[in-house]
């Protein structure tokens, strides 16, 4: 049993095979105890701090002074009762207040995972590995009902976390943030680690001593962003890659989000993420209910190693689902740089003759298969194949790409829509928009209204129809822009701030139902690049284009800063073309490979485009790729240098057996005349005898651990090394 609830104490305590989450019921208010490495079952009330308050604060009616909600280690706080700091709930009342003062009601446990509805969700496999406790909370004047979930899974050191609200009053109530998790710490002395970035830069990673006030991460962009990803990490200020505690959340969420840590005065912190609140009102009618997405929670004692660990495995166990979940993911060739909206389908089918003799299993043509799509300022919505570059439509170019020896994959931008479209023409209401507003354009496109049915239904068929046609076997779905006037022409004006959410709830169903439809196919997600790498997308595509950035040095920071929750396999990297299209510069094919190979591994370029030599290097690298299979797939992957921090970035893979290592170390730029680097190897298993397969040197795990590998000297900027151990 990993949920434990004490009677007497009123406590609960939730434990994973390494974790401790505490707790406790006082004067009706829930509040939190501990979270952290695991602890014996027992009364853990001491952790309290009872003995103090709040001078200015309201006191509760019990007239208790040692007992304020604004200093109290609230587990879910909500605005107006005395409680002052950031708050995780707030609803408007009929009579325009805006207080919730939700009290404890009852609680249940149950064997296996409750979901929160029409959300992508984490799963269990069986009951037993999973236990959820629902925890009710009321605010009884208004007989607004909150449900705390909490699913715990033991093997994975995870509690994932959601809020139901549920509306069992006689009126109606707007709900205007229902955050899915918070929590506040005792301990202040901490660093938050977040990242940033921008389009063809993304997720790169920020580390600072938290402030008193609040330090938040947010997306109001209609996306999790390029700008910020939906997680958030505090740590000790000693925390490093193996030692310290870590503490994560992560929400399983695509749209707009926010995430927030709060150091308030008496040194206690306050960690929280969910929906973005800003433009957020969700009419409740009586009888009504309303999920919260999933926060995923990890603690790690052994560093930011551990937390990405955990969080490695149960995405890639228990988030990603479908066949693909546990394969080597096809090697791909993505014709993007290759052709750009330059093609036909001679040039598709020369590109893949020639990729299929190097052992490409995939060829994707991406942008300008459709329409009269040249450029990108038309035809998106009208998803029938351009007959001037496609005479034989998606069906006779798989046809002939399938007897070049490879199965084809193609892109949709299905939530997108040009004005000039004949869709735009047909359904200018399927857009989201303001009436007497104007309809900005980005990138000359518009977005689809994805909370109509009407829409999702023309999607789907679109979308099926041409899946069907040329027995597709991957689809890459893309997404450019921002959103902006966001409003739908079939819901009421009170509804209007509920529209985002919908939006979210309507593409999740439609990806639903082409999962299901379509369980063999691949679905890949991208949003110019990484501007939509989330884990509310992975359930329904296991892997994301991690950046339209595919230079290799430049990828090294983001893919370092997507690794710290998201797993390698649900990173697309591919090789591209020197000189590089997004910077102009040049790397080593082997460079190129190397870094290619932290992700589900393909090609962004033109084969013709390559000499001898680079074809032998590409048919090596597929065949190396190929041959590490469930190593990159399933392994485990540990970073081993930071590339702020040292002039390299490496990292290592160890098989699930832990009997294979593949280590690699990129150098992003060289140092003239400096000494000769190493760097520890992580994660072996003490006894082994490793032997190189590239020289035949052997090593022992302590060597490995204790010492480490050698870096190549000098070794050269943008140079790279690899070594593939295996124990003998
Ligand atoms: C943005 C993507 O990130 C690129 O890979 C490519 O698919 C273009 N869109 C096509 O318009």
């Amino acid at each position: 049993m990993s949920i434990i609830y004490s009677p007497e104490t009123k406590q609960f305590q939730l434990n994973t095979n390494k974790t401790s989450y505490v707790m406790q019921v006082q004067k009706d208010r829930l509040q939190h105890l501990y979270w952290g490495a695991r602890l014996p079952d027992k009364d853990h009330a001491f952790m309290r701090r009872d003995h103090y308050h709040s001078s200015f604060n309201a006191n509760d009616e019990v007239n208790d002074f040692g007992f304020s909600l604004d200093v109290m280690r609230m587990e879910y706080p909500c605005y107006g009762r005395g409680e002052m700091r950031p708050s995780a709930f707030e609803m408007t009342h009929p009579e325009g207040s805006s207080i919730a003062d939700p009290v404890y009601i009852g609680h249940q446990i149950t064997a296996g995972k409750e979901v929160p509805k029409g959300l992508p969700s984490c799963y269990a496999e069986s009951e037993a590995e999973c236990e959820t406790l629902e925890i009710l909370l009321e605010d009884k004047p208004s007989s607004v009902v909150l449900h705390l979930f909490y699913c715990v899974f033991e093997a994975y050191n995870a509690i994932v976390r959601f809020v139901r609200v549920e509306n069992k009053g006689q009126q109606n109530v707007v709900i205007n943030k229902l955050l899915s998790a918070s929590l506040d710490l005792d301990v202040s002395d901490l660093e938050m680690i977040s990242n940033y970035g921008a389009w063809a830069r993304e997720r790169n990673i920020e580390r600072h001593k938290i402030f008193h006030g609040t330090q938040e991460i947010f997306s109001r962009r209609g996306a999790s962003s390029h700008t910020h990803n939906p997680f958030l990490i505090l740590c000790d200020p000693s925390a490093t890659e193996s030692v310290g505690d870590v503490y994560g959340m992560t929400l399983v969420y695509s749209g707009s989000f926010e995430g927030t840590v709060y150091l308030d005065s008496f040194e206690q912190t306050r960690m929280a993420i969910g929906l973005q609140h800003e433009g957020f009102a969700w009419q409740l009618a009586p009888g009504e209910m309303l999920d919260s997405p999933e926060a995923v929670l990890v603690y790690s004692h052994n560093g930011l190693g551990g937390l990405s660990d955990d969080y490695h495995r149960l995405f890639r166990e228990r988030l990603c689902r479908g066949i693909y979940r546990d394969q080597r993911r096809p090697v791909l060739l993505n014709c993007w740089e290759a052709c750009y909206f330059n093609f036909d389908e001679e040039k598709i089918v020369s590109i893949a003759k020639e990729a299929a003799q190097m052992g490409v299993e995939l060829i994707v043509v991406d942008d300008g298969w459709f329409g009269k799509r040249d450029q990108d300022n038309c035809s998106l919505g009208d998803w029938t194949p351009n007959p001037k570059k496609l005479p034989g439509g998606v069906k006779g170019l798989a046809e002939k790409v399938r007897a070049a020896g490879c199965e084809l994959g193609i892109w949709f931008e299905p939530e997108m829509i040009s004005p000039d479209s004949d869709l735009y023409r047909a359904h200018p209401e399927w857009v989201l928009s303001i009436p007497g507003r104007p309809r900005s354009l980005g990138r000359w496109q518009m977005i689809l209204d994805l909370s109509r049915k009407d829409v999702q239904d023309y999607l789907f068929d679109s979308i099926a129809s041409v899946i069907g046609e040329g027995n597709i076997s991957y689809v890459k779905w893309d997404f450019n822009r921002n959103f902006s006037e966001v409003g739908s022409a079939l819901l009421s004006a009170n509804q209007q701030g509920e529209v985002a959410h919908r939006y979210y709830l309507g593409l999740y169903a439609l990806l639903e139902r082409l999962n299901r439809a379509f369980p063999q196919v691949l679905f890949e997600s991208c949003s110019g690049g990484g501007g939509r790498f989330d884990a509310g997308l992975l359930p329904y595509m296991p892997q994301a284009w991690t950046s339209d950035n595919t230079d290799a040095i430049k990828r090294l920071w983001i893919q370092y800063g997507s690794s710290f929750v998201y797993p390698l396999s649900s990173m697309s990297a591919h090789v591209s073309i020197c000189p590089n299209h997004q910077t102009g510069e040049t790397s080593p094919f082997q460079t190129r490979v190397l870094t290619a190979l932290t992700g589900s591994f393909g090609f962004e370029l033109n084969p013709f485009d390559l000499n001898k030599e680079e074809k032998e290097e590409f048919a090596a690298a597929v065949s190396l790729y190929k041959e590490l299979g469930d190593l990159l797939c399933k392994g485990r992957y540990h970073r081993l240098s930071d590339p702020d921090k040292k002039n390299y970035a490496a990292w290592n893979y160890q098989s699930v057996d832990e009997r294979e290592i593949f280590a690699v170390a990129v150098c992003h730029h060289s140092v003239v005349n400096g000494g000769p680097e190493r760097f520890r190897l992580f994660g072996l298993k003490k006894g082994y005898v490793y032997q190189s397969k590239t020289d035949g040197h052997i090593y022992s795990a302590e060597e490995l651990t204790q010492y480490g590998l050698q870096l190549p000297y000098p070794m050269k900027e943008r140079q790279a090394a690899f070594w593939h151990l295996k124990a003998i």
